[in-house]
């Protein structure tokens, strides 16, 4: 080896020797990929929960040079996520460029930021509108969704429920978040519905890219985000046309983005003073006390298109994966969707109705959701950085301020520490006489304490109510083109399908 490849190897492996000084096992990283490269062979899911058997709850990867600690002991989580979470209000980049509609949702948003663009936010989700989603939510389920399915139970065919449940999701998410009316099952050219599935496409030679190549390369590439940036752009500037033409016709109606758009600075209004994303000196959120910086209800108009932005993936990818998830489950457990639908014909008026608070008074519909979101949770990990130095409890290691950890909920979902038989579907687990042998900070899907996902019971309902009204009229089962396990896409974060097919027959 020449010197002077010598001395290249010797930068780009300078990191490598970080854990061992800090006395944290991990897999061997390779020269500029780091531990990037096993998602070559697994998928990032199984991956993680490969990594937890063999390290432990504390240990440490690399994506390409960058050191990312992992830590899956409940008490520590429950230091990051809830007691210390000041501390830890720091998001973390997953890539190394940053897009601006990504850098200000509120998912991404850090410190006094996040405080402002929560409070913006979250009357969004607050019970009375939910109630009035509810009819909206029950619209799409009937009109579309269902007929939908009794065509395929009609045909005999198997159907790609993931596809299927996807255009139901996308036409509550545009209804309920921006008060557009869409058919995903036939009208392909709106906007929104031409966008919604390419927006999600990421190839690996990208991702690849993203986490690997210093910021300038990625800039002349013009790479920029996990999601593809053409259809951000599509859908960013239709959510703002839709905002434009709401406030020239003076709309109030209640969807999320007009109750987000209540906290749109004035014309002559200035962005508070809240911190810089890269100004690494803030790392530590101020106390609500401090002063009022971080509370007022003020954003400007690419906030507010960015809360679109995250509404829209959420509410429409996320949902489906759910759906599409206990679907499967219960395809491959006839007793469990047969004891569901006991439950749900029980709950049921005589026409066939459940009421908003009924719903949420399912027992076995809960531990079925429950034990599917446990199962499939559809982020894979949460990440954050310290604002000081972090001591992990007496381990006598201490997490370095500015050093990114990682808190891997899919792999702590699957471990048979706190959950027996983790691999198997076992609704059982949640039924409320049964709630006592969980341990607390092990089962996360919507993360826990102040940063808990703000959609959470808008999905929860939403998820319910489509089930009631598909179990009701619908079974499901195993079809020969079922993938046991399904085949999810390459994320660094998120356990996606891209199709996933199963039989439905109507049940009268
Ligand atoms: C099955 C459905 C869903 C799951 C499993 C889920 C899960 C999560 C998780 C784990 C987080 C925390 C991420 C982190 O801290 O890194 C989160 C945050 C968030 N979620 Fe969800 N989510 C779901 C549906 C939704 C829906 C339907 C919406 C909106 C309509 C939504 C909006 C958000 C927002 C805005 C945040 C950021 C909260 C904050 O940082 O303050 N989510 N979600």
């Amino acid at each position: 080896m020449s010197m002077r490849s010598k001395f290249t190897y010797l930068h780009l492996t300078k990191n490598f020797s970080y854990f061992k000084k800090l006395g944290i096992k991990g897999p061997k990283p390779v020269i500029i990929f780091g531990n990037l490269l096993d998602l070559l062979f697994v998928s990032k899911p199984d991956l993680e929960v490969k990594r937890l058997k063999q390290f432990g709850t504390i240990y440490g990867i690399f994506e390409g040079n960058k050191p990312l600690i992992q830590v899956a002991e409940p008490e520590l989580i429950k230091q990051i996520l809830v007691t210390d979470f000041r501390l830890f209000n720091t998001k973390v980049r997953i890539t190394n460029i940053g897009h601006p509609v990504i850098e200000r949702m509120l998912v991404s948003v850090r410190g006094d930021a996040w405080r402002r663009t929560r409070t913006a936010v979250s009357p969004a989700f607050a019970i009375g509108r939910m109630r009035r989603q509810y009819a909206q939510i029950r619209h799409c389920v009937g009109a579309q969704l269902v007929n939908q399915l009794q065509t395929c139970a009609n045909n005999c065919a198997p159907v790609d429920v993931k596809r299927m449940y996807g255009c139901f999701t996308l036409s509550a998410m545009t209804w309920c978040a921006f008060g557009a009316r869409t058919d995903p099952y036939r009208d392909f050219g709106h906007p929104f519905v031409a966008n919604a599935w390419p927006v999600f496409k990421l190839p690996l030679w990208k991702l690849l890219a993203l986490q690997v190549l210093p910021r300038f390369v990625l800039r002349v590439l013009r790479l920029n985000s996990l999601f593809n940036e053409k259809c951000i752009a599509n859908i960013t500037q239709t959510i703002l046309k839709i905002m434009r033409a709401k406030e020239s016709a003076g709309d109030k109606s209640d969807d999320f983005i007009n109750v987000v758009m209540n906290s749109k600075l004035g014309p002559n209004e200035e962005l508070p003073d809240d911190n810089n994303p890269d100004d690494e000196e803030n790392l530590v959120m101020r106390s609500k006390t401090d002063d009022n910086i971080g509370t007022k209800k003020s954003l400007t108009e690419e906030e507010i298109v960015a809360q679109g932005f995250i509404f829209f993936t959420a509410a429409f990818d996320q949902m489906a994966n759910l759906l599409s998830f206990i679907t499967y489950e219960l395809a491959l457990k006839p007793e469990a969707q047969d004891r569901l639908y006991e439950e749900i014909a029980a709950a049921v008026d005589a026409d066939g109705e459940i009421g908003y608070n009924e719903l949420s008074r399912l027992p076995y519909m809960d531990a079925v959701v429950n034990e599917t979101l446990r199962l499939h949770a559809a982020p894979v990990k949460l990440r954050r950085t310290p604002g000081r130095d972090f001591p992990l409890g007496d381990t006598g290691i201490v997490v370095p301020r500015g050093q990114p950890l990682e808190i891997p909920i899919y792999a702590i979902h699957h471990s048979d520490k706190f959950y027996p038989n983790a691999d198997q579907f076992i609704p059982d687990r949640f039924l409320p006489e049964n709630r006592h042998n969980l341990k607390p900070y092990t089962f996360m899907p919507f993360s826990t304490g102040p940063r808990v996902c703000v959609g959470k019971p808008f999905a929860l309902m939403e998820a319910k109510l489509a089930l009631v009204h598909v179990l009701r009229r619908f079974r499901f089962a195993a079809h020969k083109d079922t993938k046991v396990p399904p085949i999810v896409k390459t994320h660094p974060m998120m356990k996606s399908l891209e199709s996933l097919y199963i039989s439905v027959e109507a049940r009268d």
